[in-house]
């Protein structure tokens, strides 16, 4: 079937989505890319981005905007604005763009790693996590109304390797935000930092290339005037690239949302809250329907 054929998703309508690195727009002022299923054409002219569908002939408009150090579309008249990070504009502190990543995944399965604590001492071995330090300790999660966000604070772990500047283990103190479906935000206390932004900022932020295909663009904020960039980056590398065959070799690939198919425990409330928040939004995009498919 040719790509004109499909339509474009309606839950991805309305949804600021990141489709490439400002930097790279800026540079070649022309780039392609793809957005559920559907080859886009980048352009910078006239100090704006410009967007145009390249093989569809959908009757959609595309807005456009750089933020952030990201080019983000959205299919339609937005939801809502962009979400706020502060951080980004805060001189001295260090931005540190980390690249994007192709991952066979669902989106949704991407973010809701990226909020799961449990995994560190067995993923992320003597970085983020170490046995016997195992448990996740109780947290609290918020529904924020007013700008639809999910929050959840006082998550406390104890990690051997909490940053590239650490010296020692810490026990280190998380917020997480989930700011859209397909966007994730981490603020992480560093102890060792000078003060410069009240957190480090660790940002997840997909791209949605079909439901079960994506881009993972990250970026962080940090406090740490040492680090060379080099190592930033790779510090963060090595953290996505143990997740990444987790991610590919899960099953199914779409995310269930109905707890009959996937029990959850006490510590993924932030991923049950998650799941909930999309059901009440009836998204549908990367969701897991054992109606439709079958677990291969
Ligand atoms: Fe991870």
């Amino acid at each position: 079937m040719s790509e004109q054929k499909y339509a474009f998703s309606t839950c991805l309508m309305g949804e600021w989505m990141v489709v490439a690195s400002a930097q790279t727009l800026l540079e070649t002022l022309h780039l392609e890319t793809v957005v559920d299923r559907h080859a886009i054409r980048l352009r910078y002219t006239e100090n704006s981005v410009k967007v145009d569908w390249i093989k569809s002939d959908l009757p959609f408009n595309i807005h456009a905007q750089i933020a952030y150090g990201f080019v983000w579309i959205c299919v339609g008249e937005p939801k809502k604005p962009l979400f706020q990070l502060e951080e980004y504009a805060i001189p001295q502190a260090r931005l540190v763009p980390c690249g994007a990543y192709g991952v066979r995944t669902s989106p949704l399965r991407a973010i809701e790693n990226f909020l799961d604590m449990a995994h560190f001492p067995y993923i992320h071995t003597g970085i983020l996590g170490a046995e016997p330090e195992t448990m996740v300790k109780p947290y609290q999660v918020e529904y924020r109304k007013a700008i639809d966000e999910i929050w959840a604070t006082e998550c406390f772990f104890t990690q051997p390797l909490a940053a590239p500047s650490s010296s020692q283990p810490q026990e280190t103190e998380y917020i997480y935000r989930v700011a859209t479906p397909l966007n994730a935000i981490l603020y992480k206390v560093n102890t060792q930092a000078e003060g410069i932004i009240p957190a480090d900022v660790i940002c997840l932020f997909i791209q949605p290339i079909n439901e079960t295909q994506i881009r993972a663009h990250l970026l962080m904020i940090l406090d740490d005037q040492i680090s060379s960039m080099t190592d930033m980056v790779l510090f963060q590398q090595k953290i996505f690239t143990q997740d990444k065959p987790i991610l590919e070799n899960h099953l199914p690939l779409k995310l269930p949302l109905h707890q009959r198919i996937e029990i959850p425990t006490k510590a993924d409330a932030l991923a049950t809250a998650y799941r909930k928040w999309l059901l009440e939004k009836q998204w549908s995009y990367g969701v897991f329907s054992p109606e439709k498919e079958h677990v291969v």
